[in-house]
């Protein structure tokens, strides 16, 4: 049965763990499916992981749209949360509705996410009433990197506690079913999940949230640097870079292909074709 949000929050009054990944694309979706997870995040880490950019700051709504349908393509049971990217939601609230109304409806997800706190949550609050569920993001929110000054812990300080507490709790009143926190202390992020009804998922944040999530390709070992808060479960990289390598040297010394790939003509229609022309075979 596909997932809901009302699982989530179910999840988390059962203790239950509730595990996330990031997709881009059809396949990777597919797999996530398969594997049982619940809840797949179309990031806008598209930026950095597929797209080659430096920051999450370059992706579009078309981007987002369109990474999000083949998502939705792949997976059939996960709940599919697509990220708002960088201005889709900051310049005012209508543009916030429109276009998480477009993920929604243009591009089949369930959900959408947005980084902020207090900032957003009227954004959060007309989007959830416009009937979108959303996830929020807290600490280090990759859009706002220039103002943070760098890819750093947030929330070290008693202020930045205190904000980031009244910050989950503006978004939970708002209506977002669940909240993202990345790059927090682990017992800042223990005891906002304590205050929270909504169940928090933690990237680089500690054992204590209700969920965690993780970027696919560091997971898989296709990233170019593995963040401190990351496990690599697998090393398809080099899996890729021996199979590329051996594919080119078969085709570099005439292994490939070979006769069991290649689809034969019948002799006489070559013969009316080609005459007396020798074809090797
Ligand atoms: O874009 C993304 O992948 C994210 C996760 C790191 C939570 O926002």
């Amino acid at each position: 049965m596909p997932v809901r949000i009302t699982k989530f929050r179910e999840m988390k009054r059962a203790g239950e763990p509730i595990p996330c990944i990031t997709a881009y694309d059809y396949p990777t979706a597919k797999l996530a499916d398969a594997a049982g997870i619940p809840l797949i995040l179309v990031g806008d880490s598209l930026g950095n992981v597929v797209l080659g950019f430096g920051s999450t700051v370059h992706v579009t709504m078309d981007d987002m749209v369109r990474h999000t349908q083949a998502v939705v393509r792949g997976a059939s049971e996960a709940l599919i949360v697509a990220d708002m990217p960088f201005m889709s939601y900051q310049a005012s609230i209508e543009d916030a509705v429109r276009n998480a109304g477009r993920l929604v409806q243009e591009a089949g997800a369930h959900a959408v996410k947005l980084e902020g706190g207090k900032s957003v949550a009227d954004a959060v609050e007309r989007i959830t009433e416009a009937g979108i569920p959303v996830l929020g993001h807290l600490g280090l929110t990759p859009q706002s990197v220039n103002q943070l000054g760098g890819y750093r812990i947030q929330g070290r300080t008693l202020p930045q506690a205190q904000e980031m507490l009244e910050d989950a709790e503006a978004l939970e009143a708002a209506g977002a079913f669940g909240i993202v926190l990345e790059s927090v202390p682990g017992p800042l992020a223990q005891v906002v999940t304590k205050c929270l009804r909504v169940p928090t998922i933690g990237i680089g944040a500690g054992a204590g949230c209700d969920g965690q999530i993780q970027v696919l390709h560091d997971v898989l070992g296709l990233s170019d640097r593995l963040p401190k808060h990351g496990k690599q479960y697998a090393n398809l990289k080099q899996i890729i870079e021996e199979a590329l390598a051996a594919y080119a040297g078969d085709v570099r010394d005439r292994n490939f292909p070979t006769a069991e790939h290649t689809t034969e003509i019948d002799d006489a229609v070559l013969r009316e074709l080609m005459g007396d022309v020798p074809i090797d075979r």
